[in-house]
């Protein structure tokens, strides 16, 4: 990596986190290959040689466990997946300049050089560690088929990590009251002997690593914490059949063991770039000069400066959660093997839905193909992504949402801008008229320029968006404040001048958004009657005078219909709510739900009697309006009717209320809410509110004992 700007003389590869060939894609993960690929055009933009790489991550527990219930063996279940995958991406135009995945021959081969450079060089030893085993299904437990309690923060977590709580990466052995997922069996711990990585070897290098880190905040700064004092070592291998072989010495006793999904999985990243250059010659793209820094193979743990200047551009895109990986693991991992560093780490935020977390088991979430069935461009999606929020705050996702901005932003705004300058300047001049660019539109259009250039070297993908949308923003303000339809006979040169300048504007528009819009950009430099592809120009091209000549525009973007959206809409929550009942079902069989650790202390008798529980019937349930989860109830208790202020809004129907037999605490103290007073409390179990009635017909008023 060098410490230049962007365009450096070296070559660049921006990646992107592998995703798990495991499920349908939706646009939680669409979110990061759309950042990726628009990140990788920007940089080509500026000039950078740049390739674009990614592949399926094939390996680990959760594709056995989802391979074994859907009865094939993992290979195939992965590689159906993985053509999946390779097929889509192109569909919301991310274009992976190499796709591979992690079982491929180049990956395997790749995986176990790093491992072997590893061993030569020492940082690989050998310990006997306690790992989980389920008696009963006669089986180790590794990473997902092992669930308890973080060690570090108590929260429920997985085998490998605490994705409820602290995010943290959990070593093997690490996780507290261990149940295997298969049988739901505390999970016996015994000894084996297993490979680490001595993490600890890199500590001073991985502080340097992390000072030089460009990218975003969260990236540069979260692992911070996790390099201080000791280093814990990485266990890289696993008791399973699927994966990468661990490299073994005949002396080693360790054909059984496979590598770690986390081991072969970034060096796919590698393993991406190799094929990508088998493809294409070393002349063309040479990923020895991206990853090996020339050529030559360096070990050592100290970062040697001169590095810096000949080694290539790594620019890695992730999520949020796996920052530790990219940022620790996998440094010390490339430093171990003797290859360069990333140069930036580009950690997203997650996408949310209609304000909820994406939730693919309760099916809240927008599915890659079905956005693609609701015919909707995949550059509209792209830009709603990028432009919806800064790199590292989650994007909320809606159908409202992204009808309002395709309409206001796209159609109205960008669309419209296009549309009605290059119109106008075919009706009446056939094309661009002769005039020089204005001097203001000029300067607009280098301010935009420059804030480009600036966006990529910041990392700052929205700006990306944003220039573009802003300079079509001016070309409105523009026409509108010279109104060239008024000019056109009375002052034909000032005519010219200002419909040139619109047709310039428009051409900067669609140099700036092609990253973000690559087909709509194409679109309009075809229409522009352009040569070759707006995709091959540089920046420098938004000056460029356009044709002289061109046909009639059409316009570029549709108009969302408010009845595709209501419909849009009504799928999503229909789905949500089927899903739900299937869940709520499910987990009650399986004995899932979460259960509150039974009171330890005792109660007296008396206690309980002070507890005034009576029968009692809803009469009456009406909306409090400003709450979003309280109802007013009026209950009968027979010697006379409580008004009680309930949580059970959205969780029973108003009119289905009255007349349900319900159990009231008539002693608990009155409460105020929402300026109404709450006279008892009405029992119910769990967060659905499942009301507690009786079942027979005493009287109400009756008291409970
Ligand atoms: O967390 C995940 O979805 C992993 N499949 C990402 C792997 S990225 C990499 F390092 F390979
Ligand atoms: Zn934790």
């Amino acid at each position: 990596m060098s410490d230049q700007e962007f365009p450096t003389d070296n070559p660049a590869v921006v990646t992107v986190g592998l995703p798990y060939a495991n499920g349908d894609l939706h646009v939680g993960h669409l979110r990061g290959y759309v950042d990726g690929d628009v990140y990788a055009r920007a940089l080509r933009r500026l000039g950078q040689q740049t390739a674009f790489v990614c592949g399926s991550d094939m390996h680990g527990t959760p594709i056995v466990v989802n391979a074994g219930d859907a009865g094939v063996d993992p290979e195939e279940y992965a590689l159906d997946y993985h053509e999946i995958y390779a097929e889509t991406f192109p569909q919301f135009n991310v274009e992976f300049d190499n796709y591979g995945h992690t079982h491929d021959e180049t990956n395997t081969e790749l995986t176990r050089e790093f491992v072997r450079t590893w061993v030569e060089n020492d940082h690989v030893y050998e310990k006997e560690i306690q790992v989980g085993y389920d008696p009963e299904a006669d089986q180790w437990l590794p990473d997902r088929f092992v669930e308890g309690t973080c060690p570090y923060c108590g929260e429920k977590a997985r085998g490998d990590e605490c994705d409820e709580g602290c995010q943290r990466h959990l070593e093997p052995g690490e996780i507290e009251d261990p149940v295997s997922t298969r049988t739901g069996n505390p999970a016996e711990y015994r000894t084996r002997e297993h490979k680490f990585l001595r993490l600890n070897d890199f500590q001073e290098y991985l502080q340097g690593c992390i000072d030089r880190l460009e990218g975003t905040s969260n990236a540069q700064n979260q692992p911070r914490e996790w390099i201080e004092g000791d280093l814990q070592d990485l266990c890289i291998t696993r008791d399973m059949e699927w994966g990468v072989d661990y490299p073994a010495r005949e002396d080693e006793g360790a054909e059984d063991l496979v590598l770690y999904v986390w081991v072969d999985a970034p060096i796919e990243y590698v393993a991406s770039t190799k094929q990508y250059t088998e493809r294409v010659g070393p002349d063309a793209y040479d990923w020895e000069e991206v990853w090996k820094v020339g050529g030559e193979q360096r070990h050592g743990t100290e970062w040697d400066d001169d590095w810096t200047d000949e080694a290539g551009e790594i620019v890695h895109v992730i999520g949020p959660d796996i920052i530790q990986h990219h940022a620790v693991f996998w440094p010390a991992m490339l430093r171990g093997a003797g290859y360069n560093e990333p140069r930036a780490i580009m950690a997203t935020g997650f996408v949310t839905i209609g304000g909820e977390s994406l939730s693919t088991s309760r099916n809240r979430a927008v599915w890659a193909d079905e956005y693609l069935d609701a015919g909707f461009h995949p550059d509209l999606f792209r830009y709603y992504i990028v432009s919806g929020s800064g790199l590292e705050t989650d994007v909320d996702f809606s159908w409202d949402r992204f009808a309002e901005r395709v309409n206001g932003e796209l159609v109205g705004n960008v669309g419209n801008f296009l549309y009605r300058s290059l119109l106008f300047a075919q009706r009446n001049y056939g094309g661009t008229p002769a005039a020089d660019t204005s001097d203001e539109v000029c300067e607009r259009i280098e301010d935009a320029i420059e804030a480009f250039e600036t966006a990529v070297n910041e990392y700052e993908l929205r700006t990306l968006a944003d220039v573009g949308v802003e300079l079509a923003n001016f070309g409105n303000e523009y026409i509108q404040r010279n109104e060239p339809w008024n000019l056109v006979d009375d002052e034909p040169e000032r005519a010219r001048q200002v419909i040139s300048d619109c047709v310039q504007l428009s051409k900067a528009v669609a140099v700036l958004l092609q990253p973000v819009l690559p087909e709509k950009a194409e679109r309009v430099w075809g229409q522009l009657s352009e040569q070759g592809s707006v995709a091959d120009v540089s920046l420098d091209a938004a000056l460029e005078t356009p044709p002289a000549e061109f046909g009639e525009p059409t316009e570029l973007f549709s108009q969302v219909e408010d009845d595709h959206i209501v419909g849009l809409n009504d799928q999503l929550q229909r789905r949500v709510e089927a899903t739900s009942g299937d869940e709520d079902e499910a987990s009650e069989d399986d004995g899932e739900i979460e259960l509150e650790p039974l009171e330890d202390g005792r109660i007296g008798f008396e206690s309980f009697q002070d507890i005034d529980m009576r029968v009692g019937e809803i009469v009456a349930a009406e909306d409090i309006e400003d709450s979003d989860n309280l109802v007013e109830l009026a209950v009968d208790i027979g010697v006379e009717t409580r008004q009680v202020v309930a949580g059970l809004k959205g969780l029973h129907g108003l009119e289905e209320l009255p007349g349900t037999r319900v159990v009231l605490l008539a002693n608990m103290e009155k409460a105020e809410l929402f300026g109404r007073e709450s006279n008892g409390m009405v029992l119910a179990a769990g967060e659905d509110a499942d009301l507690l009635t009786t079942h027979d017909d005493s009287p109400l008023g009756t008291r409970i004992h």
